[in-house]
């Protein structure tokens, strides 16, 4: 689009179900992030909008999973994700959520006016029913054997062990999780999208008007929908959890998930605007708005099939580009939280960002890696040792290297000041790095207005490569030798000094200009070290050589970033694989925890019980057992003396995260030797239908010893 009059930028709404992954980050989140931020330096009228996604059975599942109710799931989930985007400098204008009301009000004005034109149409099927829980059944509360791999696992919509889509009809000898039960078929009526009524529309909309400017993966993809064809789709679901059908007859019936969530991005936009007295229709109606979706792969046909034909249907504006990025590897596997095998943002957060040696360099160190590897026309993979090296290499070895040996140069041959550009003496080397500024920019430009940010960021880095080699060519330390016969530096020394810092200085302040949309915290650190307001990295001054006045004086240089050692990049390593071993154990499907199977013992007499001694214990040491997976040797304080017990957690808990942790013991049980080590006593757990443990211990610390009855 030719100078849209203003921006809508979004990024997919995160499930509110569990943590996100630097995955995600690097998929929809950090890109919108980098193309807002450079929308910004530009002076444009730009809105970047996300939000949780609060919906669905994503969000039921984990509350059962977790033993709680949806409302605290997404309490829980929202406020973390919201705080850890914040965290790594994703510069959302507003970070919404879908539960609130805002949203249910928008979703169901959006619903009726396309079930009051007759473009939604009822249809009753025959859907699996729970009559216990008297409930119908969404795909992931029916389990049931593979028809193709025969796992008893599978899920109604989909069998993780063999990745085969299913639909419920399929699934051998189908079960509900709710009960265990097996379920009934009961009739029930849905509305209907009716996509294949809108296929000639998209068709030409996708595949001829946007052709030329929509990534290949994305127009790929929609190409093969469009070729298999496309069915009505249902939009809503038997569920207690969402936003309600807003019509009088659809009881117990809420919207589907992906119906409500997109138009999420629509009562974001208007809560924005509440907020910041605006108005917020020219953003959703006016065709001189450009609407750009940030996603990854996976979300492709909703946002470039079913989203648009709904924003069409309602009269609103279409996206102009929908930037979907593929997936992002991690050390040889597919990135998952529910199999542990996958980095948090709030686990880099709290490793790297939140440390002593940290803050927000490593975000920064984070945000350079991530784009560097950008998974934008192919899945792409993330290693610790690619991080390192890329760190090490291109951001502390390049560009740190480069800002700081200008600024001690500065000060030590130009008094800490801007010296004088003398033109007369400009060789072809200082005119030719001259060049390379301007050359920069335009390239930058380019690049990020096709969303190229993995090139873009590229030229950044080579352009202080550039500049380090410029450095190094002028060698302005060894001018600075050249004495005269009274032993002080000629007049014709001095200016050649000067001329090569001011030229660094100048090329110093647009780096902070070019590195700002990707790296904003280390921008806004070399903007301090310049002494110069952060309006300076706007993007007009760009490719200026007028940047830094002559005669300012500049402070010290700060480190830029530091170093990533090998030993991080070690542990880093290793807690991947005990968070992944550990999950292994629960990779049971789900049971509704709040339904807990009571396998119940004969009845005892009281003095059976006064027979156990039961101690308050604090875990002083933990460490794992050599050849047994499962055991941890724990030295606990009972307060009269300390013990050794060998206990059975090593999968479900790493020996660090438990130190200091309060247990109850079984103080007087016969020791027992376990691989050769004496344990003497057991700690008290509690498991829940997933297998998954729990301590038990008192609601506050108190003293080791303390009895329990
Ligand atoms: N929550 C979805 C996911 O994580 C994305 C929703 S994007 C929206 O896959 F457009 F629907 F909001
Ligand atoms: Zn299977």
């Amino acid at each position: 689009m030719k100078n849209p009059k203003r921006y809508l930028i979004t990024s997919a709404l995160p499930y509110a179900n569990g943590p996100k992954h630097i995955g995600h980050l690097a998929g929809a989140y950090l890109p919108a992030d980098i193309y807002v931020r450079y929308l910004r330096v530009q002076q444009k009228d730009v809105v970047y909008v996300c939000g949780s996604d609060e919906h669905g059975a994503a969000i039921t599942i984990q509350a059962m999973k977790e033993n709680t109710t949806p409302k605290e799931i997404v309490d829980k989930y929202h406020a973390m994700l919201k705080s850890n985007m914040a965290d790594l400098g994703i510069s959302f204008d507003i970070y919404h959520r879908t539960s609130s009301p805002i949203h249910h009000e928008t979703a169901q004005e959006f619903f009726t006016a396309l079930n009051e034109k007759g473009d939604l149409e009822v249809k009753e099927t025959e859907q699996y029913f729970d009559e216990d829980a008297n409930t119908f059944l969404a795909d992931r509360y029916i389990i049931g054997t593979c028809p193709v791999c025969s796992n008893d696992n599978a899920y109604g919509d989909q069998c993780e062990k063999c990745g085969s889509s299913l639909s419920q009809e399929q699934l051998i000898n189908p079960r509900s999780t709710l009960s265990g039960n097996e379920p009934v078929k009961k009739l029930t009526s849905h509305w209907y999208l009716p996509l294949n009524k809108h296929e000639d529309f998209l068709w030409q909309w996708i595949l001829q008007e946007h052709k030329g400017d929509w990534k290949a993966n994305v127009l790929g993809q929609c190409k093969s929908w469009l070729d298999a064809g496309l069915q009505p789709r249902a939009v809503t679901r038997d569920l207690d959890w969402g936003v309600k059908v807003p019509v009088a007859e659809a009881k117990g019936k809420v919207l589907y998930v992906w119906f409500d969530a997109p138009i999420g991005y629509i009562s974001a936009t208007r809560q924005w605007a509440l907020d910041n007295d605006k108005d917020w229709k020219p953003y959703w109606y006016e065709k001189d708005t450009k609407l750009v979706h940030f996603i990854g792969k996976d979300n492709i046909v909703f946002h470039c099939i079913i989203f648009p034909a709904m924003l069409k249907l309602h009269g609103n504006i279409l996206p102009d580009n929908v930037p979907s990025n593929e997936f992002m590897n991690l050390e040889g596997d597919k990135m998952s939280t529910s199999r542990g095998w996958s980095i948090e943002m709030e686990d880099y957060i709290n490793d790297f960002v939140k440390k002593d040696n940290g803050g927000e360099q490593m975000v920064d160190a984070l945000r350079y890696y991530l784009t560097a590897i950008a998974p934008e026309t192919k899945d792409s993979e993330f290693t610790w040792k690619g991080f390192q090296e890329a760190v090490n290499s291109d951001i502390v070895g390049k560009f740190g290297n480069f800002v700081n040996r200008t600024f001690v140069l500065m000060h030590k041959l130009c008094g800490g000041k801007v010296p004088v550009l003398h033109m007369d003496l400009l060789d072809d080397t200082d005119k030719n790095i001259i060049k390379e500024i301007e050359g920069c920019k335009t390239k930058i430009e380019q690049l990020i207005e096709q969303y190229k940010f993995r090139d873009a960021l590229f030229e950044v880095i080579m352009l202080s490569d550039a500049a380090n080699k410029y450095m190094q060519k002028k060698e302005p330390w060894i001018i600075a030798k050249q004495t005269g016969e009274n032993g002080n530096l000629t007049a014709e020394a001095q200016m050649l000094v000067d001329n090569c810092l001011h030229i660094c200085l100048q090329l110093t302040a647009n780096l902070a200009i070019f590195i700002n949309p990707f790296l904003p915290f280390t921008a806004k650190k070399m903007c301090y070290m310049m002494k110069v307001v952060d309006k300076m990295l706007d993007w007009e001054n760009a490719g200026k050589l007028k940047l830094l006045s002559v005669g300012y004086s500049l402070r010290e240089p700060q480190l830029l970033f530091r170093k990533i050692e090998d030993t991080e990049v070690a542990e880093q390593v290793e807690k991947l694989k005990i968070k992944s071993e550990k999950l292994k154990v629960e990779e049971k499907p789900i049971t509704d925890n709040r339904q807990l199977t009571t396998d119940k013992k004969p009845e005892i007499v009281f003095d059976d019980f006064a027979k156990l001694d039961l101690k308050v214990g604090t875990i002083l040491s933990a460490a794992k057992v050599e050849k047994a997976d499962k055991l941890l040797r724990l030295e606990v304080d009972l307060g009269f003396e300390k013990r050794i017990i060998v206990s059975g957690i090593a999968l479900h808990f790493t020996p660090e995260e438990i130190i200091d942790k309060q247990v109850v013991v079984v103080t007087n049980l016969a020791p027992r030797k376990m691989r050769g080590i004496e344990s003497n006593g057991m700690i008290l757990m509690a498991e829940d239908n997933n297998g998954k443990l729990y301590f038990i211990k008192p609601e506050e610390n108190i003293n080791p010893g303390a009895s329990v009855n």
